[in-house]
C-alpha cells in the first residue's frame, strides 16, 4: 500500500517507525535525543504534515493545530498521560489525538512497588555502606534499620488502571489497602481484591487477615504507611477535583511522620519545597519520586538537599522505561506499537473512518 501521509516523529521511538515506512509513509524523525524547539514542530507542522508523533516533552498547543489547519489530522502521544497536549485546542481544531494506555500499567506499577520498597528498606544508603566501605560490622540495629512493607497500610490514590495494578502487587505483599479516587471509585475490583485476600487469608498463604476500601482523602493520610499517588494531573479549571499541589504543605503534614510518599504520577501533584521541607523536618519519613514539577529535575532543586537524601529516591522518569513496554512493536504490548497503530487508526480511517470507535483516541468528545 502507498501512501502517502507525511509525518513528523518529535523523537525516535524505535522500530516500530518501520511500520510506518514500511506502508509507505513520508516520515521524518527528530534526530536528537533532546526535544525540538517549539519553533521546529510549527515549521514542520506548518509544511503539511499529516500526524505528528509526540512525547511528553512537547507543548501541543494552539499554535500548533492552528499552524497545522487543513493538514494535521492526528497528533499520536508516546505515553499514557497527555497533560502536555492542549485538549480543549485539540477539540477546537477537531483533531484527534491519541495515547498509549494499557501498555505500561504494570511496568509502572511494579517500579512503584520497586520504589517504595528501595525506599522503606534503605537500599540506596545500605548500598552506599558497602559501596564506600563503611561497612565494617554486623550489628542488630547498627548503622540503621529499614521498614518492613509485609504487612502494612497502604494508600492508593487515584484508582485507575494503574492505582488498580498497583493495588494487585500491594495485596501480594499482604498489604491493607485504603483507596482515595477524587472522581472514580471501582468498587467491583476492590471487592475482587478482598476475596483474594480472604482466601489467602483462609487457605493459610498470610497470617493475618487484610482489607480493601475506599475511604477519604484525610482518612487515608492519616492511617496509611506508605501513600502512592496515580491520579492524573488536572489543573484548577480542568475539573472540578483538580490534582495540582494535592500533596502541599497542609496534606503532607496529615501523613504519619513514619510514612512514605511514591509519586510516579506527575510532578505537579506534590509541592516539591512543601516536600522537601517535610523530609527535613522529619514531617515524614521518606519520599520516592520518579516525575517532578520541572523535567530534567533542576540542578538547584531542594530535593537534592544531601541532608535528606538517605530518604529521598530521586528516579528520572523511569516507571515505564523497560523494553518491551517502550519498543515492541505489538500495540498490545508496546507504547510505540501502540503510538503507531494510533496515528494508522486516524490517518487510514480504521473503524469505517469513526473517530469515536477508535480504541487509542482519547478525545472522542470532539468528533
Ligand atoms: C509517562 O509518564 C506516561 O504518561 O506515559
Amino acid at each position: 500500500m502507498a501512501n502517502k501521509f507525511r509525518v513528523f516523529a518529535t523523537c525516535d521511538i524505535g522500530p516500530s517507525l518501520n511500520i510506518l515506512r514500511e506502508r509507505g509513509y513520508q516520515l521524518e524523525v527528530y534526530p536528537d535525543p533532546k526535544a525540538p524547539p517549539k519553533s521546529l514542530i510549527l515549521e514542520k507542522v506548518r509544511s503539511g504534515m499529516d500526524g505528528l508523533i509526540t512525547t511528553l516533552r512537547d507543548q501541543i498547543d494552539a499554535e500548533v493545530f492552528e499552524a497545522g489547519k487543513g493538514s494535521l489530522k492526528v497528533v499520536a502521544q508516546l505515553a499514557v498521560g497527555f497533560d502536555n497536549i492542549n485538549r480543549d485546542d485539540a477539540n477546537k481544531h477537531k483533531v484527534p489525538f491519541t495515547h498509549t494506555a494499557d501498555v505500561l500499567t504494570e511496568a509502572t506499577a511494579e517500579f512503584a512497588f520497586f520504589m517504595l520498597g528501595t525506599l522503606a528498606r534503605k537500599m540506596w544508603p545500605a548500598e552506599h555502606l558497602t559501596r564506600d566501605n563503611q561497612w565494617g560490622f554486623w550489628h542488630p540495629y547498627l548503622p540503621f534499620l529499614g521498614d518492613e512493607v509485609t504487612g502494612k497500610t497502604i494508600a492508593i490514590i487515584g484508582t485507575g488502571r494503574i492505582g488498580l495494578a498497583m493495588i494487585k502487587k500491594c495485596a501480594g505483599f499482604d498489604m491493607n489497602i485504603l483507596c482515595y479516587d477524587p472522581a472514580y471509585q471501582n468498587l467491583e475490583y476492590i471487592t475482587a481484591v478482598q476475596e483474594v485476600m480472604d482466601l489467602r487469608h483462609a487457605r493459610g498463604m498470610q497470617k493475618e487477615k487484610t482489607s480493601i476500601k475506599y475511604v477519604s482523602f484525610a482518612e487515608s493520610l492519616k492511617l496509611a504507611d506508605f501513600v502512592s499517588v496515580h491520579v492524573p494531573l488536572l489543573r484548577e479549571g480542568e475539573s472540578d477535583t483538580p490534582t495540582f499541589h494535592l500533596f502541599n504543605e497542609r496534606t503532607l503534614r496529615m501523613m504519619k511522620p513514619t510514612a512514605f510518599l511514591v509519586n510516579t504520577s506527575r510532578g505537579p501533584v506534590v509541592d516539591e519545597s512543601a516536600l522537601a521541607r517535610a523530609l527535613k523536618e522529619n514531617g515524614i519519613a521518606g519520599a520516592a519520586l520518579d516525575v517532578y514539577e520541572k523535567e530534567p529535575l533542576p540542578a538547584d532543586s531542594p530535593l537534592r538537599d544531601p541532608a535528606i537524601a538517605d530518604r529521598c529516591r530521586l528516579m528520572p522518569h523511569f516507571a515505564s522505561a523497560a523494553k518491551i513496554t517502550r519498543l515492541s512493536p505489538d500495540p498490545n504490548k508496546g507504547m510505540a506499537g501502540r503510538c503507531v497503530q494510533g496515528l494508522i487508526d486516524v490517518l487510514e480511517k480504521n473503524y469505517g473512518g469513526d473517530v469515536k470507535k477508535m480504541p487509542y483516541v482519547v478525545n472522542k468528545e470532539a468528533f
